[in-house]
């Protein structure tokens, strides 16, 4: 009989900025193996409705309960803004997001009680950040700021370009202006951008990176469920990757960001899952 302590988690994101989630993941829990899907062909989530990510999210949760997952992780911030809290009471697994272990930690750690969120337009609409801040601090003053051109400079692998430091300082003067002491970095790529940001926000202001506070929450999670692996380190590589669209083009960014090569990323179908509340297998 196989032992679900044993079967892998679960990560989606719209594309590739939730490597910097499995990143954290393989980084703070070691044994756990993952099954990551990232949706290249409809990215980006961050300009679209709350019900069309709702339904992306449950064609992926399906697809990814196909491969026998026993927790699942939304890495992307957008779709936890918009479809935790839909998903999760639809599903028979435990599914979080990335978005309250980050603000719990900003919450616990702000002094001044001027919290700043950046993310994409999605995000920062939702006032997800805000609601959740408020209920753990109703004193907690929050700004947030769109920052929409950070993503494709990411992808470009323009980290550490001038330009994006110009138009990182141009996104973060409004911010700059709000005497935050700490910055929660709302989107998945922004970790990636972490530098930058610092130099332009300055050491005085705490960066929250919600992947890293993701993972300690999910490993609060597997503990809480006895839902650990039970297993040490594999002989077969414990990750593997899906993609809607381009897997070769993943393979590269992940190859960039991630410690390990991936070797192989999948082509999947994913409009062939349902994307309605109800089950039933495929829309098809
Ligand atoms: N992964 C998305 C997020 O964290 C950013 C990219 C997109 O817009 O799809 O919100």
């Amino acid at each position: 009989m196989t032992d679900i302590r044993n079967a892998p988690v679960g990560v989606f994101d719209s594309g590739v900025g939730g490597l910097t989630v499995a990143r954290e993941i393989m980084r703070n829990l070691p044994s756990e193996k993952i099954v990551y899907f990232g949706d290249t062909a409809r990215v980006p989530y961050g300009s679209k409705s709350k019900e069309t990510i709702t339904r992306y999210s449950r064609q992926i949760i399906r697809f990814l309960m196909e491969q026998d997952v026993k927790a699942i992780v939304i890495a992307c911030n957008t779709a936890s803004a918009f479809a935790l809290e839909t998903v999760r009471h639809e599903f028979p697994l435990p599914i979080i997001g990335v978005i309250r272990a980050g603000a719990e930690v900003a919450a616990a750690g702000t002094r001044n009680k001027r919290v700043g969120v950046i993310g994409t337009e999605g995000t920062i609409g939702s006032g997800i950040h805000e609601e959740l801040l408020h209920s753990l601090d109703p004193d907690i003053q929050v700004f947030g700021k769109a920052c929409p051109l950070f993503c494709p400079l990411v992808e470009e692998g323009w980290t550490h370009d001038p330009l994006t430091r110009e138009v990182a300082s141009r996104y973060l003067k409004e911010l700059q202006d709000k005497d935050i002491d700490t910055l929660i970095l709302g989107c998945t790529h922004y970790p990636l951008l972490r530098s930058t940001i610092r130099e332009i926000m300055g050491e005085s202001v705490r960066l929250v990176n919600p992947a890293y506070e993701t993972a300690l929450e999910l490993k609060r999670l597997l503990e809480k469920e006895d839902l650990c692996s039970r297993e040490t380190r594999e002989e077969e590589f414990p990750y593997r990757f899906y993609v809607s669209d381009l897997a070769e083009k993943f393979k590269q960014f992940a190859n960039s960001i991630l410690p390990y090569d991936v070797e192989m990323t999948q082509k999947i179908d994913i409009e062939r899952y349902y994307s309605q509340p109800k089950e039933g297998g495929t829309d098809g």
